[in-house]
């Protein structure tokens, strides 16, 4: 029971049109709504539900909310009681307060991200179907990334403050909707404080994370890859396409996962991630990074951060 994946971004995009067409055809998703408002729902060929981005026409880039599918309409019911006894408002939304979406929970997490919960969305089926499925669909474009596979989200750390909202954020989905933690980065006084982490559901090393910063952000969204050569594959489509490269393919240390890292024309950082990492279960001890060895654990091969990649967020 309980939470199975991300199920969406909803992200605040400039320029609609140039959204559309970015994630069309660089990461490869095919438009399955266009709101009256403008507003666009998109999906991966091997995902089943109706969208996992939600694009919505704005001033400025940025996260509107992520969304996580869990497993029973009944959940949300268990889920509702632990948030509010953990100490944290949570509204009930009724069917289609998220478009194609039966009933939904809201909050604001203690990192300040608006986050919902849901049991149903409505069914689209992937590209290849259900009945003697093709490996991947012929009319394959861009990145032809799998699906929607985490974010990393900035929250606030501020030691000299007392304020710490990746730790509060961690413990609170650990304690009520039973996310692991996989890895973390520690760091202060004796590397007692938790300056980033790393949370599943899945059987894959994160579903969602917090990494430390002045102010509440959208770090990235991630589409996953099958392998490395499709890491390559996905940059040369970047690059045929001038899309803004912020981190050409390297590999993390932390989740083991190979990556590019890039800019959607509103400067929402994107990222296709490959591998599997390893195999996440609940019983598997945290792995650790030292604030030391931060550098080694972002991007394994070179140790070292670029200036733009903890300070750009949206
Ligand atoms: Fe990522």
């Amino acid at each position: 029971m309980g939470v199975m994946r991300i199920g969406h971004a909803s992200l605040k995009v400039m320029d609609i049109d140039a959204a559309v067409d970015h994630y069309e055809t660089v990461i490869g998703m095919k438009t399955t709504h266009r709101g009256k408002d403008g507003s666009a729902f998109l999906k991966c060929w091997d995902e089943w539900d109706k969208y996992s981005v939600v694009l919505t026409p704005s001033d400025r880039a940025g996260l509107n909310h992520i969304a996580y599918k869990v497993e029973r309409d009944s959940d949300l019911d268990v889920l509702e009681k632990r948030i509010r006894d953990w100490g944290l408002g949570v509204e009930p939304v009724p069917a289609d307060g998220l478009q194609f979406c039966g009933r939904s929970l809201k909050m604001t997490l203690p990192s300040g991200h608006q986050m919902y919960l849901y049991a149903q969305k409505e069914l689209v089926g992937k590209d290849v179907g259900t009945t003697n499925p093709d490996p991947w669909p012929d009319d394959i474009r861009g990145a032809g990334a799998h699906w929607l596979d985490h974010c990393l989200l900035m929250a606030e750390v501020n030691p000299a403050k007392g304020v710490n909202r990746v730790a509060e954020t961690t413990k609170f989905l650990m304690e009520t909707m039973d996310f692991h933690l996989s890895e973390q980065i520690m760091g202060g006084l004796g590397n007692s404080v938790q300056l980033a982490s790393w949370l599943f559901r899945t059987t894959t090393p994160h579903d969602i994370a917090f990494a430390p910063a002045p102010v509440a952000g959208l770090h990235h969204i991630a589409f996953f890859l099958d392998d490395w050569s499709s890491v390559k594959h996905a940059a040369d489509v970047m690059a045929k396409k001038k899309v803004r490269i912020d981190v050409a393919p390297t590999r993390h240390g932390i989740t083991r996962g190979e990556t590019t890292y890039f800019f959607d024309p509103s400067g929402n950082r994107n990222e296709t991630f490959a591998g599997l990492g390893y195999l996440a279960q609940p019983d598997m001890p945290v792995i650790t990074w030292t604030e030391e060895e931060l550098g080694r654990g972002i991007f394994y091969h070179t140790g070292q951060l670029n200036e733009a990649f903890l300070k750009v967020y949206t």
